[in-house]
């Protein structure tokens, strides 16, 4: 971990970190910036305009919001084995690319919950514009304290958020809460890598500085997952993986659409320095990737 959990919070308010990591992220204008950059119309794929619904995978490469982009994805849903209708939480849903996938290729119904509300807007935009967006709802809060009732869910997907959040146990709990019985959880996450966090060089995609940076021990993730309820049918470390894949990326140049190469317009002028950071500590062993699937009790 990078910084030390202010373990002393009473667990039913929500951490000071939130407004800060709400800062980090939001930023104006989100949908104006990813239609000029695809040089699309407010209005493409609307009902009554011209031409068809906009392909998901035309979004992709600025709205994957972490390591693997639309390969870890593709991976984690097929591992996750959501159906047909099932209704799907996205835990941190960013702008939307995981959900619109989820929506568009297993025919789920997701609802995603984010701190910024703008990414929460220009996900539902954007989720009209492919014509999926019957199937996509996005509310605007705090994972610590989901708008949902018990039960409510028949499963969970939470790819890359938890590195956010002070309170990883409290997180698994809520997510417990709110996932009816034997309902899937999909899991990709950032942990600290074997040769610990302290490294890093900041700024990260997910924090500017240590301060809003909560790295867990991939033991410490697996066992929050468990202690809230959840049987855990595997857990796999995807680093290797996902270095092949950055390989990958750097080889095909810019064929690779389905990279987050474009996350500038998102995130900002400094997202090249971010992407450049988070490589270097995935390679150089302070971080790791985990995948998690597990199904509540
Ligand atoms: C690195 S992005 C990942 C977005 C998305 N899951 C993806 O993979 O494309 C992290 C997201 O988590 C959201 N987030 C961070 N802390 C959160 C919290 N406490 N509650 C809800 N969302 C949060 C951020 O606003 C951001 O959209």
């Amino acid at each position: 971990m990078t910084t030390v959990r202010p373990r002393n919070q009473p667990v039913s308010m929500p951490s000071p970190s939130v407004a800060a990591v709400r800062t980090h992220y939001d930023r104006a204008d989100v949908l104006g910036r990813i239609l000029d950059h695809l040089r699309l119309d407010a209005d493409a794929g609307a009902v009554g305009a011209p031409g068809p619904p906009l392909d998901p995978d035309r979004l992709a490469p600025v709205s994957e919001f972490h390591l693997g982009g639309r390969w870890a994805t593709r991976a984690l849903a097929e591992a996750a084995g959501f159906g047909s209708g099932d209704l799907v939480l996205d835990v941190g849903s960013g702008v939307g690319g995981p959900s619109r996938y989820l929506a568009a290729v297993n025919g789920c119904r997701v609802v995603g919950v984010d701190l910024a509300p703008g990414y929460g807007r220009a996900a539902f935009a954007l989720g009209r514009m492919c014509g999926i967006g019957d199937r996509l709802f996005y509310l605007a809060g705090d994972a610590g304290f989901l708008p949902l009732r018990d039960r409510a869910v028949d499963g969970v997907w939470l790819q890359h958020v938890s590195m956010n959040l002070p309170e990883t146990d409290r997180l698994f709990v809520e997510l417990a809460r709110v996932a009816r019985r034997g309902a899937t959880l999909a899991v990709h996450e950032v942990v600290a890598g074997p040769d610990g966090a302290e490294g890093l060089r900041y700024p990260l995609p997910w924090a500017a500085t240590p301060e809003t940076s909560f790295l867990d021990q991939p033991a410490a993730l697996v066992g929050a997952i468990a202690g809230a309820g959840f049987a855990i049918d595997r857990a796999e470390d995807v680093t290797g993986a996902t270095l092949a894949w950055l390989a990958d990326v750097r080889a095909r140049g810019a064929e690779a659409v389905e990279t987050p190469s474009a996350l500038e317009v998102v995130v900002g002028p400094d997202w090249p320095t971010r992407a450049r950071n988070v490589v270097r500590g995935v390679r150089d062993g302070q971080l790791q990737l985990l995948r998690v699937i597990a199904r509540r009790m």
